[in-house]
């Protein structure tokens, strides 16, 4: 296994994709899991692997706030263990590991590492996103064939977009001031062009301006959590909140990627 970094909430989904009674099967840090709503309205997380002979228990059946496996039918329930066996006793061994899971900010997070560790506390402040009304909000995933750091690479150095994105985004960030700090275990980098020729993607929330100022600003916390915000206004006008537009880039490992060089060697 890859050295993951384990005592750390991941974002296994968004909360509205599980309803009560769904189910969910995900995997993290190669770790398979499983995760359902029980008829109280919250999450179990469990591993994705039924003890007996291995099922992947996301096959199997929710049933009240127990799964059913869904090949010799053993139920467990949201502490991971063993509560139903139609064919004999229920022996210590016919268990699963059980994670600690939170919903907040409309995602669902789950803490693969030390259960003791586990504090709701430490999942970040994404409060933007509660704060933004539903029909303003839009969310999904992009799969990536990719070390999941690459993406981190890729957001904290924009002068990529004067190069990859010349068309759109690009033309103001390798010459535009930046500022780069840590506030406690958070990385935050602010670009500022000011008074420049709008990019395309920018033009049509100055109303027709031909100069503006730009603010963006990646927030970093470990492993992988970035929000960027961007604000572009008319040169020389004052930014207001409303101006600001912030977007959640949440990486997430799921397997070790093969990179080009790996495949061959
Ligand atoms: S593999 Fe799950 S009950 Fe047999
Ligand atoms: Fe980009």
């Amino acid at each position: 296994m890859t050295n993951y970094l384990m005592n750390t909430w991941y974002q296994a989904g968004f909360a509205d994709e599980i309803a009560v009674g769904d189910k969910l099967a995900r995997t993290i840090c190669e770790i398979p899991l499983l995760f359902y709503r029980r008829s109280d309205g919250c999450l179990t997380a469990l591993v994705d692997r039924c003890p007996h002979r291995f099922a992947p228990l996301s096959a199997g059946k929710v049933d009240g706030d127990t799964i059913f496996c869904g090949y010799h039918g053993l139920g467990f329930g949201a502490d991971g263990k063993c509560n139903h066996n139609p064919h004999g006793p229920i022996v210590s061994a016919l268990a699963v590991r059980s994670f600690p899971v939170a919903e907040r900010h409309t995602i669902i997070w789950v803490w693969l590492g030390d259960p003791e560790k586990a504090d709701a506390a430490l999942i970040p402040d994404l409060s933007y996103i509660d704060e933004t009304p539903p029909q303003a909000r839009t969310c999904g995933y992009m799969p990536t064939a990719a070390n999941y750091q690459l993406l981190s690479d890729n957001i904290l150095d924009l002068s990529h977009a004067d190069y990859l994105h010349p068309d759109t985004l690009g033309g103001i960030n390798t010459t535009a001031k930046s500022n780069s700090r840590l506030e406690g275990d958070t990385v935050v980098v602010d670009w500022l062009a000011e008074n420049c020729d709008p990019p395309q993607a920018f033009r049509a929330t100055i109303h027709g301006a031909n100069r503006a100022d730009i603010w963006t600003q990646v927030v970093w916390q470990a492993p992988a959590l970035m929000t960027l915000g961007v604000a572009a206004v008319p040169a020389k006008q004052p930014r207001k909140w409303e101006d600001e537009g912030y977007t959640l880039h949440n990486m997430v490992p799921e397997t070790r990627a093969l990179l080009p060089w790996q495949r061959a060697s």
